[in-house]
């Protein structure tokens, strides 16, 4: 199983809920969140007056899937989800040793 932790602009929530759902993804995990990537926040000016923005909104998506279709997840969130621009987002993807489900006990991929 693998987890992927989607960080993306809030704006793109719900194209991001409309990819997830066509796709075998069994349960998601949505946290609001602050961040900067390489660009360390933008410089914004406001009536003149230029300030260092150097934390921005953003929404983190966190879904674990099968390793089977983790690859082509991805490559759907990419396709919908980049616009070209800086701060499109990123997705880390992890390895996930065990999941279980407390109602019934169940292990690993039976638990998704
Ligand atoms: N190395 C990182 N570690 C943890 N979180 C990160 C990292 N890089 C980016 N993020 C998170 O992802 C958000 C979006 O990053 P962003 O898309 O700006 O990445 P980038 O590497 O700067 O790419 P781009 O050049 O396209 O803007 C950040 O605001 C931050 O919340
Ligand atoms: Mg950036």
């Amino acid at each position: 199983m693998k987890k992927l932790e989607i960080i993306i602009k809030p704006e793109k929530l719900e194209d991001l809920k409309e990819v997830l759902s066509t796709c075998e993804v069994s349960g998601l995990n949505i946290v609001n969140s602050m961040g900067y990537g390489n660009q360390k926040g933008v410089i914004k000016t406001y009536r003149g007056a230029s300030y260092n923005v150097t934390l921005l909104p953003k929404i983190k998506v966190e879904t674990v899937v099968t390793d089977s279709i983790a690859p082509g997840l991805i490559d759907k969130i990419v396709d919908e989800i980049n616009t070209g621009n800086f701060g499109d987002g990123k997705i880390f993807v992890y390895d996930v040793e065990d999941a279980v489900r407390i109602r019934t006990g169940e292990h690993g991929e039976e638990a998704l």
